[in-house]
């Protein structure tokens, strides 16, 4: 597999960088749903380390993903779409990467305004953004609880469309991006 994107399908870096944020961010909307839920205590506090860390893991691979996405341009769609769905994709495929990048950075201003500590697995320690504000952190934690539906919304219409792609319109799009898919041409 090659490491860089062609025009048949996408390298290893791509798909390493795909799939493990994938998995990352269903894990942390379990977590951030889930440590919002529980009661003060030790347990509260645990969950939401590990949110916080993981998710500033996010934000840095991000980072990395819309870096390399610039300079390796994706392959093209199949000539068959229509022009609503090209749109579609590339709006849905920008989104996830501005929303990706939004939400953890809402996450960030709010522990800063909290006036958390925050070190991510205790490997090191992320400076805070802002000064300590309660109406910066309540507005933060808003800004985050609609970032994490709209990132809902935007992935259960990505999946659609891959499956789409891949049941009704027997194409490559989502197999070429599959870990060891192997594309018909
Ligand atoms: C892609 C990354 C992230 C995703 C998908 C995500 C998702 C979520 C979700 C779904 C919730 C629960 C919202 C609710 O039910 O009200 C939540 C809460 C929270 N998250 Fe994140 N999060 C991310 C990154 C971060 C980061 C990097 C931090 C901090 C450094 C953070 C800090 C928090 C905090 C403090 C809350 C509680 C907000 C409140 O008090 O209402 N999150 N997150």
């Amino acid at each position: 597999m090659p490491i860089r994107n062609t025009t048949e399908q996408w390298g290893s870096v791509a798909k390493l960088l795909h799939w493990a944020i994938a998995l990352a961010v269903l894990v942390m909307i379990g977590l951030g749903w889930w440590a919002d839920r529980l009661p003060y205590g030790p347990l509260k506090v645990d969950v939401f380390w590990v949110h916080k860390s993981l998710g500033m893991l996010i934000l840095a691979a991000m980072v990395l993903r819309l870096a390399w996405r610039l300079i390796n341009p994706a392959p093209p769609l199949p000539d068959s779409l229509k022009a609503w769905e090209r749109w579609a994709a590339h709006w849905t495929h920008w989104g996830l990467y501005g929303l990706l990048i939004a939400q953890p950075l809402s996450g960030w201003v709010i522990n800063s305004a909290a006036n958390f500590p925050l070190s991510v697995f205790g490997w090191f320690t992320v400076p805070a953004i802002t000064g300590p504000d309660e109406a910066v952190k309540q507005l933060a934690a808003n800004v985050h609880w609609l970032l994490s539906w709209l990132i809902i919304g935007t992935i259960a219409l990505h999946i659609g469309a891959a499956l789409k792609h891949h049941i009704v319109l027997k194409d490559d799009v989502l197999r070429r991006m599959l870990p060891f898919g192997k594309v018909s041409s």
